[in-house]
């Protein structure tokens, strides 16, 4: 996903009737990537998150908890803000649905399509279970009775609003099979295809507060309020000021990229473009659904027990090699499987052998044998060639896996360097050459790999914020170690100076994975889950 104008990416808004897990840190640490990256380019960037607080998941929640629905949101989209703020997520804007900025938008867009005989009124007719307070289809019943609980269903009818939605569904077709970058990867443009070939039924969009009354009232029924994927969806252009404010919502819309995971493909690549189609607003450029988290072989779910809890693992490991193992280890698109021993493996080979060690190395020689400082000026030739090549090919490899959304690929290519930059230290092991007096040869061994360093540092930075910026601030970068800029990155020897660096002992700590194992299984036995 590469634009070059401008650049704005958006992540689900997640429910605030549970706290955040493994999943949804993943989408938003993925956006932030993204959104790092562009920056880095120089590509103006609004990065957007927030919750949805609406609808009968909430609703159910609250009276769980036994707490009103607005207290439920309060309390958990504090969990989610917290957690983005641990995890480095630099988002421009976090939309509430609950948020007035919101709610009159969606209440404007309403009126407009009532006013239009886009929404209509009519008799909803279906089995409705009281126990779970739901409808079901009579195909989704089973052997005559309620899915959820097994308890017998009653023959409703309700009087409800609908949204024409079957009237776009040609437009829909073609629109889809014009625009191959509309819905990514490929297979899931399929498979809304597939989805496309039964006949579309017109949207319910209202909820009779009887039966739930948590949601934006509809503005022509005070009776009903609004479906909660109709309001949820809104979302992406009530934030830039659709409605509002003409100025930044031109700035901003069309989204460059709606990322989702495939769990709700459905309503983003079907329900959302007809939305937009009805209201006249342009269509996103592109709609991104990744794959699961499993976590073993397993789904993740409450009910299993295997929910991963993000925030302990970046609190044990750290936010980097979370951020970097979320990142390497997903070929986007597919689905992925989360396990300690994995994520330990990744961690001591790219981490901690290869990088950490570099760095270590490099920036301790530098201390000892040249009190600190960088020589003036940088002399590459014959001997630099690889290391040359393979940053310069970081930097190319980089950008083109960001255009088709390979992170994983690109990631590789920058280990790939720092790999290059390892061998190139042993090859000419500059130790050797302080023994035997050569300083010239010792300051130009130092100097380029320091120069590799400066390189792939600032291409990990979107991944590694934290620690990258350690890293850069030991080579004396200053201002540029937390801002790293695609010129700087991509030409061998820019800005190059005399600068004062400072060794960085530890970036990355060896796991001691016979420990860790330990740990985890006493963990088990004490009962509580492994992730703490
Ligand atoms: O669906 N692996 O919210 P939600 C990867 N409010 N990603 C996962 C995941 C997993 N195992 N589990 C969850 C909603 N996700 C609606 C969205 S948008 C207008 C409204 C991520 O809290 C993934 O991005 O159920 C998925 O689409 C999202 O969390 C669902 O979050
Ligand atoms: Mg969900």
């Amino acid at each position: 996903m590469l634009d070059t104008t401008k650049f704005y990416v958006t992540t689900p808004i997640y429910y605030v009737n549970d706290k955040p897990h493994i999943g949804h840190a993943y989408t938003t640490i993925l956006g932030d990537v993204l959104a790092r990256y562009h920056r880095l380019l120089r590509v103006p960037t609004f990065y957007l998150t927030g919750t949805d607080e609406h609808g009968q998941k909430v609703f159910e929640a609250a009276r769980r908890n036994q707490i009103h629905p607005r207290e439920q949101c309060d309390r958990t989209v504090v969990r989610f803000q917290e957690l983005w703020r641990k995890l480095e997520i630099t988002h421009d804007d976090f939309i509430r649905t609950t948020e007035p900025r919101h709610s009159e938008v969606v209440r404007k867009i309403m009126s407009r399509l009532y006013q239009e005989g886009q929404i209509y009124p009519a008799d909803y007719e279906g089995w409705y279970c009281v126990g779970c307070e739901r409808f079901f289809l009579e195909k989704d019943l089973e052997r005559e009775k309620c899915p959820a609980c097994d308890k017998p269903v009653e023959r409703l009818v309700e009087r409800n609003y609908f949204f024409r939605m079957s009237a776009y569904q040609d437009w829909l077709i073609k629109y889809i099979e014009e625009h191959p970058e509309f819905i990514q990867p490929s297979h899931r443009r399929q498979e809304t295809l597939g989805f496309l070939r039964s006949p579309l039924n017109d949207l319910c969009i209202s909820r009779p507060k009887t039966r739930m009354s948590w949601g934006i009232e509809l503005p022509f029924d005070q009776d009903y309020v609004t479906y909660v994927w109709f309001d949820a969806l809104v979302n992406y252009i009530s934030a830039v000021g659709y409605l509002a404010d003409e100025e930044k919502f031109s700035k901003w819309w069309p989204a460059s990229c709606h990322l989702i995971g495939k769990d709700i493909l459905t309503t983003h690549t079907v329900y959302w473009p007809i939305m937009l189609k009805a209201m006249g607003v342009e269509m996103p450029r592109a709609i991104f659904a990744h794959g699961w988290w499993l976590v073993g072989r397993d789904k993740m779910s409450k009910s299993r027990g295997n929910v991963v809890n993000p925030m302990a693992i970046a609190e044990d490991y750290g936010v980097d090699p979370f951020r970097y193992f979320l990142m390497a280890e997903m070929s986007l698109g597919q689905d992925a499987c989360f396990t300690e021993e994995d994520f330990f493996a990744r961690y001591n080979a790219d981490l901690a052998n290869d990088l950490g060690n570099l760095a270590s190395r490099v920036t301790r020689m530098i201390e000892r044998h040249l009190d600190g400082a960088l020589p003036g000026s940088l002399n590459s030739g014959d001997a630099e060639r690889d290391l040359i090549g393979a940053c310069r090919a970081a930097v190319g490899g980089m950008k083109e896996n960001l255009a088709d959304m390979r992170i994983e690929r690109g990631l590789a290519e920058v280990m790939a360097a720092v790999r290059e930059g390892n061998r190139y230290f042993e090859q000419n092991a500059p130790w050797q050459m302080a023994k035997a007096g050569d300083w010239e040869g010792v300051r130009r061994v130092l100097a380029n790999a320091a120069e590799c360093l400066r390189i792939v540092s600032g291409l990990l930075f979107p991944v590694m914020p934290g620690k990258m910026a350690e890293l850069r601030q030991s080579f004396g970068l200053g201002e540029d170690a937390a801002r790293p800029d695609i010129e700087k990155l991509a030409v061998w020897g820019a800005d190059w100076r005399e600068r004062q660096a400072r060794p960085v002992a530890n970036l990355f700590p060896r796991i001691d994975v016979e420990a860790e194992r330990k740990k985890i299984a006493r963990k088990r036995d004490a009962g509580s889950s492994p992730e703490g």
